[in-house]
């Protein structure tokens, strides 16, 4: 078993951890997430090649403009991440569609490379930027990059201690999928962690935001990374993103326990927990 088990400031909630989004709720919103690329209707078999396109287009400038784009405010967010799921020595984790390795190098990091960590991605350019990374940096222990999809994990039952996932779900074509497969390959007692954007919860903000990602990011994304239109999908994805409640029921329907959450930077992004017991 990994990280902490729920300890009673957990179980209080740290971000509401309400039960209010019912399984009815939970399950329109998978829906809706298979049949959205942004804020366009498309057919859910369309969905992973549009998401693949992006990534693909994006990779060599992914790292560059995370952290443009939050002013350095992702890293945060991904230590909060670590915070809670708090990993050891030993362990077994999975850091799923992880990308260009940022979660994983700092997980590492934090166990002085003494635990078996797989970075599963969908794309492989993103896997390509994180490999030479991990290279360039001499990242602590050993990391295993592995082509893969979230829906359908090539692992066997119960592989891991934990399994972290940060701006990776709601790229996901069928979500209700990757959080059944998360569960299986998670040992009992195992955790899953998941980083993403979410709602808003400070009254007011929401001008200011709207104009920021939806007018001001693409124009970054031209200039940066010479592509406009994925970073529109960027933002539009994030409104189609069910709110804190809502996503925690789609895990609790998965067959989570101890589901929590924590919002960050005023719900800008949250952390969701949930335990396989
Ligand atoms: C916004 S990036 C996040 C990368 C990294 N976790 C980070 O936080 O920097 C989203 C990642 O999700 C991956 N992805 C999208 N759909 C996926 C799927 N079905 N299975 C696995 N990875 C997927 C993409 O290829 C991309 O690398």
């Amino acid at each position: 078993m990994t990280g902490r088990r729920p300890t009673s400031r957990a179980a209080s909630g740290d971000g509401a951890g309400s039960r209010t989004a019912g399984r009815s709720e939970s399950g329109d919103a998978a829906a809706r997430l298979a049949a959205s690329f942004g804020f366009e209707e498309v057919a859910p078999p369309e969905k992973s090649g549009r998401v693949r396109a992006v990534f693909d287009s994006v990779a060599g400038r992914y790292d560059l403009m995370n952290d443009i784009m939050s002013m350095g405010v992702h890293r945060l967010w991904k230590e909060a991440m670590l915070d809670w799921l708090a990993p050891r020595a030993g362990r077994r984790y999975l850091d799923l569609a992880g990308g260009t390795g940022d979660v994983a190098e700092r997980l590492l990091d934090r166990v002085g490379g003494r635990a078996a960590v797989v970075l599963a991605d969908i794309n492989v350019s993103m896997l390509e930027v994180g490999r030479d990374r991990a290279l360039d940096r001499g990242w602590p222990g050993a990391v295993r990059f592995l082509a893969a999809d979230a829906q359908q994990l090539p692992f066997a039952d119960a592989q891991f201690d934990a399994c972290t996932m940060a701006f990776g779900i709601r790229n996901v074509t069928h979500v209700d999928r990757a959080l059944a497969e998360i569960r299986r390959v998670l040992a009992p007692g195992g955790r899953f962690l998941c980083l993403e954007f979410s709602r808003l919860v400070l009254p007011g903000l929401e001008r200011l935001y709207d104009a920021y990602s939806l007018s001001v990011l693409p124009v970054m994304g031209r200039i940066v990374a010479g592509d406009a239109s994925s970073y529109r999908y960027l933002a539009e994805s994030i409104r189609r993103f069910p709110d804190q409640d809502t996503f925690a029921g789609m895990i609790r329907r998965a067959g989570f326990e101890q589901v929590r959450h924590r919002n960050l930077s005023g719900g800008i992004a949250a952390i969701h927990s949930g335990w396989r017991l």
